[in-house]
């Protein structure tokens, strides 16, 4: 049934033809999209991925291939052999680029049918992951995914470029290798020859990059895959592609002012957009007083409050006592929700909050009559004006308090602020709100593990005039540490490195490695550090995420062309499978499940 090409060469692709080609002799190839048939006449909507063109085979012009005609069915590939003709203007189709013409078809070659597809190859199907994953290659085939995964190498091409121009060469670096610290699980593959020991694939190039800095390369980047064994979500995959940058002699200001060229080099080429430099700055704290999360979305307000000098010792035990034990009391204005909710939803604000570790919602409804609240009883008349102003709370408005330890309260109302802003719809979705979140704290105390680890990672460089807090109170020390934050996501990371081998040391020290732990573990780094190390920094950006949020989906697995699902599995190869036990002999490995 397949037939061959034979000498028919393709001339055009689909979505390129216009007016400007009526008359011409033409050679299509590509998908036959739909079919319709009109008595003596059979239209074939023909795809590729530059669009499509309507053919029509006319019993009277196109004799033995008006037969085979009839034989094509959706997702066909065919070869047509035609001329470009015009529309008749009652026949005009505005919504498709070729609208006004059609192909005026005389031969007609069926190079490769197609069994009934599982879902039809339009935009908005209705399928689920599963089936779309499983058939990919169908998916694939939908003109959205089509735009997604072209423009994706849109972006990348804009990058190599605008790095290209700055002097940065673009060097690859191991997939097997050793662990490098991200923060996440490794995945780790087993060496048939080194019995018993494993590579980690990389969480990231980190340690490479900073080596080819001591190597003298000065400018490096690379767009390479990333692999994390943590668990997933919309925006994070077990592979994902990082946009990865080192360069030497700089300081903090030097890479951020970098990045925002290359962002607004990326948005002005690819959607037209011009990105207002430089972008805003937080410091961690500041973001995290504010909005309550180190990557805010400040595409709303709804900001935060804190309100813990005013209520101090009050008469309400839980606001008294969360201030006592060293935490806070802050609160969040809701405008007009007084009005806007029910009871019944503002029950389901405080059931909110619980999801995120919060004991409980208070809240004041400024009503026409006066304020309406299970607290108000605990407040003098002067602790109640102080709230209302902190607040600036007008008539109608709703205010939200929640009183616990700073992580809580911040993570709870961070959350709040979210879900407030999802429900009265307040996200502008046309917006790109950059924003730089800077400071970050060096290290975080793990409860479980009872020791610092790295916010970012084990190489970040203190802020100078914290680096004498590593020996009296590390926790309090800040990082040459900066993310970039668009739309609420955290696009990028990065930092300035430590760059002298004895303050690593200390660091790793701190990290609660031993001398030998730190020298088993990284002592290439250190040793390396032995030899001339320039000061450097860089940073990475997440590319899946930085498509994701140009085309404004919801998901990293729109834009990835193999992606896997929640659980890391990929329905189309099944992977991961079980291997053969004669692979598994040959690498010393047994499975104990
Ligand atoms: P970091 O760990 O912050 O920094 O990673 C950089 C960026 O990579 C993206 N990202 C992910 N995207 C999809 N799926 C994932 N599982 C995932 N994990 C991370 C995020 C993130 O901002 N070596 C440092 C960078 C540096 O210091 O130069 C690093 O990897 O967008
Ligand atoms: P209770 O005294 O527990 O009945 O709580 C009185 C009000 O305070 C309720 O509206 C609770 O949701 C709210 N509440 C309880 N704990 C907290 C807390 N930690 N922060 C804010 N509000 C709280």
């Amino acid at each position: 049934m397949a037939e061959l090409m034979g000498d028919w060469k393709r001339t055009h692709m689909c979505g390129t033809l216009n007016k400007d080609h009526i008359n011409k002799e033409v050679t299509l190839m590509g998908w036959a999209h739909r079919r319709r048939d009109l008595g003596g006449l059979i239209f074939i909507d023909l795809r590729d991925r530059t669009g499509i063109v309507q053919v029509v085979f006319d019993e009277k012009n196109c004799g033995e291939f008006f037969k085979k005609a009839e034989t094509v069915r959706s997702e066909y590939v065919i070869a047509v052999k035609g001329t470009i003709v015009k529309r008749d203007p009652e026949t005009v189709n505005p919504k498709i680029a070729t609208g006004e013409i059609e192909v005026s078809a005389k031969q007609l070659k069926v190079l490769s049918a197609s069994a009934t597809p599982p879902f039809s190859i339009e935009d908005n199907t209705n399928v689920s992951e599963f089936v779309r994953l499983k058939y990919r290659y169908l998916d694939l085939r939908r003109p959205e995914m089509q735009r997604n995964i072209i423009l994706r190498h849109k972006i990348v091409k804009t990058v190599r470029d605008f790095l290209d121009s700055k002097g940065f060469y673009e060097i690859e670096t191991p997939m097997l290798t050793r662990s490098t610290p991200e923060g996440a699980r490794d995945y780790l593959v087993p060496s048939r020859v080194n019995p018993g020991r494993f590579y980690a694939l990389p969480q990231s190039p980190q340690l490479f990059k900073q080596l080819l800095m001591l190597s003298g390369y000065d400018r490096y980047f690379q767009i390479t895959r990333c692999f994390r064994d943590e668990d997933l979500r919309a925006d994070r995959q077990p592979e994902f592609t990082q946009i990865d940058i080192e360069m030497s002699f700089v300081d903090v200001e030097d890479v951020i002012s970098l990045n925002e060229m290359l962002l607004a080099d990326i948005f002005k080429k690819t959607l037209d957009v011009d990105i207002p430099l430089p972008f805003p700055r937080l410091t961690y704290r500041e973001a995290m007083e504010r909005y309550g999360s180190d990557k805010p979305d400040t595409r709303f307000g709804l900001e935060i409050k804190d309100v813990s000098d005013i209520v101090s010792g009050c008469d309400f035990k839980v606001f008294a006592t969360a201030i006592e034990k060293g935490g806070s009391v802050r609160g969040i204005n809701a405008k007009e929700c007084a009005v806007k909710f029910s009871r019944r939803e503002i029950d389901s604000l405080v059931d909110f909050v619980k999801n995120y570790d919060a004991k409980g919602l208070a809240w004041i409804a400024v009503e026409e009559e006066g304020l309406k609240s299970p607290i108000t009883k605990f407040f003098t008349q002067e602790q109640m004006d102080l709230i209302l102003e902190r607040l600036q709370a007008e008539t109608g408005d709703l205010l939200l308090f929640v009183a616990d330890n700073d992580d809580v309260v911040f993570h709870a109302l961070g959350q709040l602020r979210l879900e407030l802003a999802r429900r009265l719809d307040l996200i502008d979705s046309n917006k790109y709100n950059f924003l730089w979140v800077t400071e970050f704290p060096l290290l975080e105390f793990d409860d479980e593990e009872k020791r610092f680890v790295a916010v970012h990672h084990p190489f970040t460089s203190p802020m100078d005039e914290d680096i004498e807090l590593l020996d009296t109170d590390p926790g309090r020390a800040r990082a040459k540490a900066y993310d970039v934050v668009l739309n609420g996501v955290e696009l990028g990371s990065g930092s300035i490195r430590i760059h002298a081998a004895e303050l690593q040391e200390k660091m790793l020290d701190v990290l609660g490695f031993s001398h030998e732990e730190a020298w088993q573990r990284f002592g290439f780094l250190l040793e390396a550090f032995k030899y001339g190390t320039p000061p450097h920094g860089g940073f990475a950006y997440g590319l899946d995420r930085l498509v994701m949020l140009i085309l404004g989906r919801d998901t990293i697995r729109d834009v990835i062309a193999f992606p896997k699902m929640q659980n890391a599995s990929d329905p189309l190869t099944g992977a991961p499978s079980e291997v053969e036990a004669k692979q598994l002999r040959e690498l010393h490995i047994r499975v104990d499940i």
